[in-house]
């Protein structure tokens, strides 16, 4: 399929997003989360926003490879969040209900899996990856700065991904998508619901719920060298995943999900 005309620059900057203050485009990188740190580690502001058509060291959670070929949207966002160190799950979450809210609008089924995963019906179609900067201040521990990485497969084919157990958008629509509309409702996404983090972050954690598609689910989890086994049934305001286990609930705050069973009535 012939790849869709990609965004420029200044199309970019003309959105007037306040998450595109100012953009970077590659047409090839090593990873655009890279770059974006190293942009915000010489100062740069909220709002720098790095976009590659190709990646050739992306990277996931965990130091995990994440395969990047054109037609994916990859990109890094510079934010400057202006609350506690602690706090800083936060900004997952509620990325993840942002994409989560563009997929649908598009008529993609994409639910939630904790804590960063957007998939459709148990498939892979993106990846969010939230990685902070924590000054030391003369009080609590604040927030420097937060490099948000969102990996979407929308104009490519599983295949091309090395991964054919993933999803995509072309996959799950049958077609291609702007890249430049997608960008623009990712951006616009983000900027509600980020937004709402310090001003209803129940309301996005009820959000979260409601697109989450772990809840319910008999689960296994792997943490540490350790194994856990229960059923997801809440997350916390801190970013926890709450697994009832024969041994009461445990709260994960970090790990691989995987499920294991649906729950039947
Ligand atoms: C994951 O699911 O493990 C997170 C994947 C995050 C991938 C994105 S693609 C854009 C940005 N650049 C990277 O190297 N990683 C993130």
């Amino acid at each position: 399929m012939r790849e869709k005309r990609r965004p420029n620059e200044d199309e970019i900057l003309a959105l007037g997003s306040p998450l595109a203050r100012r953009v970077e485009l590659h047409e090839e990188i090593g990873s655009t989360q890279e770059r974006a740190r190293e942009l915000a580690r010489s100062g740069a502001p909220e709002g720098t926003l790095v976009v590659s058509r190709v990646q050739s060291g992306g990277k996931g959670r965990l130091g995990r490879p994440w395969g990047s070929p054109p037609g994916g949207l990859w990109m890094s966002l510079v934010l400057r969040p202006n609350f506690e160190a602690r706090l800083a799950p936060r900004i997952t979450q509620t990325a993840a209900v942002a994409i989560a809210k563009v997929l649908r609008a598009l008529g993609v089924e994409a639910g939630i899996k904790w804590p960063n995963d957007l998939l459709v019906s148990g498939r892979k179609i993106c990846g969010i990856l939230a990685e902070s900067n924590v000054g030391r201040g003369e009080r609590d521990p604040h927030l420097d700065f937060v490099v948000l990485g969102i990996g979407l497969n929308a104009n490519l084919d599983p295949e091309d991904l090395g991964a054919p157990e993933a999803t995509t958008i072309r996959r799950e629509l049958g077609r291609d998508v702007d890249h430049m509309r997608l960008l623009e409702g990712v951006l616009g996404s983000l900027e509600r619901e980020l937004q709402r983090i310090s001003e209803a972050f129940d309301d996005v954690l009820d959000d979260w719920r409601m697109l989450d598609c772990t809840l319910g689910e008999r689960v296994r989890v792997y943490r540490r060298g350790e194994t856990l086994e229960g059923v997801a049934t809440d997350i916390t305001p801190g970013g926890a995943l709450v697994l009832r286990t024969d041994r009461g609930p445990v709260e994960i705050f970090e790990g691989d999900v995987e499920r294991l069973r649906s729950q039947g009535p």
